[in-house]
C-alpha cells in the first residue's frame, strides 16, 4: 500500500509538529527577531506544518510577543506555547495562544530519577500531582493541552505509564515521550512507545507524539520507530536546529516517509517543495549554516562530481537518485548570471532560488551582485545566495563598515585602519594584534567600547577557485548571550570584519539583558 492510497486513512496521518521556533531557537547562538519568526510561523504555516510551537512565553516578554502574534496571524496550523509544569507558565502560556484560530498549551514536567534527584528534588508521587494539577489547569484555559515526560527514555517504564495515564485523565489529548538527552537507539524508542501504548487506560483515545534529540545522532531514525510503534505526531525542526546536537530535522522525516512508503505507509501533509526554501531562510535567521552534505536540504544533497554518477545521472536520474530535486523545491535548471545580466534576470534567479525582497532590498542586492561580477567571472548560485542572505540580515545594523585597509608583515607587524559607522556617527582608528584578523576585531572593539568574548571564528570559500567568495563566520558572546554573524565578501578580511559586526549587532539587538558596553560613547 502506498501513501497515495492511504490519504483518507486519517490512523496513517503523522502530524508534524514544527518547534523550529522553540526548541530550535534554544541552540546557543541561534536567537532570531521577531521579524524572522513572523516570516518563519507564515511559511510553515503555508507548507502544511500541522502544529507550530512558537515559543516559551514565560521566557521572555520577546518569546511571549511572538507566540501571540503569531497565534493571531496563523491559518492552518495550531499555535503551541510551551510551560514548565508551573502555574505562571500555564497561565502565560494561555494568554499568549489567546487568539489563535486553534491554540495549544503543552506543558512538561521531568520523569526520570536523575532528574527528580538532581533538578526537581521531587518524590514520584509528587510529580504525579504536579501532572494531575498542571494538566488540569490547562485544561482550564484550553481544550488542547499536550503532556510531555522530560527525559521519559531513562525513566522507568512503570513510573512513565502513570504518569501519561495520570496526564490523559487530567483531560491531555497529545502524550509526548521525549528523548530529551538523545540517548535512545531506534530499538529501544520503538518499544517504548510501543509498551507505553499497551500499557495505559485509554492510550486510544489521544495521539503519542515523539520528540527526539541527537546527541547519538538518531534522531530521525528514533522518530520514525515511533512512528511504527503508534506514534502519530512528530515533534522536529527546520534543518534539525535544536538544543546542542539538534532535534530531529522535519525535511528529513517528510521525505523519509514519502520515499519509503513501501515500508513506512503513513502520509504527512506538508508540501515539500517549499524545503529548499524555508531551510535558506531559517539557516539565515539563526546564523547556523547548513553543513554541505546534510541530508535533503544541503548544498551537495543533489549534486553529483564522480564521472561514474555523472554518466549514470545522465542517462538515467534514478541511478543515483532516489527523489527529485524539484520535489524538494530544488530547481534544476538554472539561468547563467555574469556581468551582463539585468534587473530582470537577476530577479528571475532570486525567484528561483525563492528569494521575493522589498524593492530597497532588492536594488541594494542587485548593485552588490553587479560589484561582485566585475570581480568574478563566474557567478554560481551559491554566490547569488550568500550575497542575499548577507543582505538581509545586515538591513537593519546599527554599526557599519565603511572602509578597512590592513598591512600585515612576515614575522611582524599587522596593523589595521578602520572607518566604521556607528548609530550614524563616523568612527576611524588604527589598531594592531597578533595577526591581521586579530588587529581588525581589536580595532572594532575599541571603535564600540566592548569586549564580547570571540566563542567561534571560522572562513569558508562559498564556491571553488581563487576568485571564490569568502564567508566569514563569527560566534561571540557577551553576558551570558550569545549570538552568531555570517558576512560573504570577495575579500577574506573584509569578510571578517563584517561577519564581526554583523554578530556584534545582533549582540545589540533589544532582547533580554542590554548588551553591557555597547553604545556608551
Ligand atoms: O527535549 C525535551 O524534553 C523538550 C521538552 C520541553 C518537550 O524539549
Ligand atoms: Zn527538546
Amino acid at each position: 500500500m502506498n501513501a497515495e492510497n492511504n490519504k483518507n486513512n486519517n490512523k496513517d496521518k503523522v502530524l508534524i509538529f514544527d518547534t523550529t521556533l522553540r526548541d530550535g531557537e534554544q541552540s546557543p547562538g541561534a536567537t532570531m527577531t521577531l521579524e524572522e519568526k513572523l516570516e518563519i510561523a507564515e511559511l510553515l504555516d503555508n507548507m502544511g506544518v500541522d502544529i507550530i510551537e512558537a515559543g516559551f512565553p514565560i521566557a521572555s516578554n520577546g518569546d511571549f510577543e511572538a507566540v501571540s502574534e503569531i497565534a493571531k496571524r496563523s491559518k492552518n496550523a495550531v499555535i503551541a506555547g510551551l510551560a514548565r509544569a508551573i502555574p505562571a507558565d500555564i497561565d502565560r502560556a494561555g494568554a499568549a495562544i489567546k487568539h489563535a484560530r486553534r491554540g495549544r498549551i503543552h506543558t512538561f514536567v521531568s520523569t526520570s530519577p536523575i532528574h527528580l534527584a538532581h533538578q526537581m528534588k521531587k518524590s514520584q508521587d509528587e510529580v504525579l500531582e504536579i501532572v494531575t494539577k498542571t494538566v488540569s489547569q490547562a485544561r482550564n484555559l484550553i481544550d488542547d493541552v499536550e503532556w510531555s515526560g522530560m527525559d521519559a527514555t531513562r525513566t522507568p517504564i512503570d513510573f512513565l505509564a502513570r504518569c501519561v495515564e495520570a496526564a490523559i485523565k487530567a483531560g491531555a489529548s497529545t502524550i509526548n515521550i521525549p528523548d530529551t538527552v538523545g540517548y535512545a537507539t531506534p530499538e529501544d524508542y520503538f518499544q517504548l512507545v510501543y509498551n507505553i501504548i499497551e500499557m495505559v487506560p485509554d492510550s486510544d483515545k489521544v495521539i503519542f507524539s515523539t520528540h527526539c534529540h541527537n546527541d547519538l545522532g538518531m534522531a530521525v531514525a528514533n522518530s520514525l520507530a515511533g512512528v511504527r510503534a503508534g506514534a502519530r505526531q512528530v515533534e522536529c525542526t527546520i534543518n534539525g536546529l535544536g538544543e546542542r546536537a539538534g532535534n530531529a530535522a522535519l525535511e528529513e522525516i517528510v521525505m523519509a516517509i514519502r520515499t519509503r512508503s513501501d515500508i513506512m505507509p503513513f502520509f504527512t501533509n506538508i508540501d515539500a517543495t517549499h524545503l529548499a526554501k524555508i531551510s535558506k531562510i531559517v539557516a539565515m535567521a539563526a546564523n547556523f549554516p547548513v553543513q554541505y552534505n546534510k541530508a535533503i536540504v544541503g548544498k551537495n544533497a543533489f549534486a553529483h562530481e564522480s564521472g561514474i554518477h555523472q554518466d549514470g545521472m545522465l542517462k538515467n536520474a534514478q541511478t543515483y537518485e532516489i527523489m527529485t530535486p524539484e520535489s524538494v523545491g530544488i530547481k534544476s535548471t538554472s539561468y547563467v548570471m555574469g556581468k551582463h545580466s539585468g534587473r530582470h534576470a537577476f530577479k528571475k534567479k532570486l525567484a528561483e532560488l525563492g528569494y521575493e525582497l522589498g524593492d530597497n532590498q532588492f536594488q541594494e542586492a542587485f548593485q552588490r551582485f553587479k560589484d561582485l561580477a566585475d570581480k568574478k567571472k563566474n557567478i554560481y548560485d551559491e554566490d547569488i545566495i550568500a550575497l542575499v542572505d548577507d543582505e538581509m540580515g545586515s538591513a537593519n545594523d546599527k554599526i557599519k563598515l565603511l572602509e578597512l585597509e590592513v598591512i600585515s608583515k612576515t614575522g611582524g607587524e599587522h596593523r589595521c585602519f578602520i572607518k566604521l559607522d556607528v548609530d550614524g556617527e563616523e568612527v576611524k582608528l588604527i589598531e594592531e594584534g597578533q595577526g591581521s584578523v586579530d588587529a581588525i576585531f581589536n580595532a572594532i572593539k575599541r571603535a564600540v567600547k566592548a569586549n564580547p568574548h570571540l566563542v567561534l571564528y571560522g572562513v569558508d570559500a562559498v564556491t571553488g577557485g581563487t576568485d571564490a567568495q569568502a564567508n566569514a563566520h563569527v560566534r561571540l558572546e557577551m553576558n551570558g548571550k550569545i549570538v552568531s554573524g555570517r558576512a560573504t565578501e570577495p575579500d577574506t578580511l573584509v569578510a571578517s570584519a563584517r561577519a564581526y559586526l554583523s554578530a556584534y549587532n545582533r549582540l545589540l539587538l533589544d532582547r533580554g539583558a542590554p548588551a553591557q558596553g555597547a553604545m556608551e560613547r
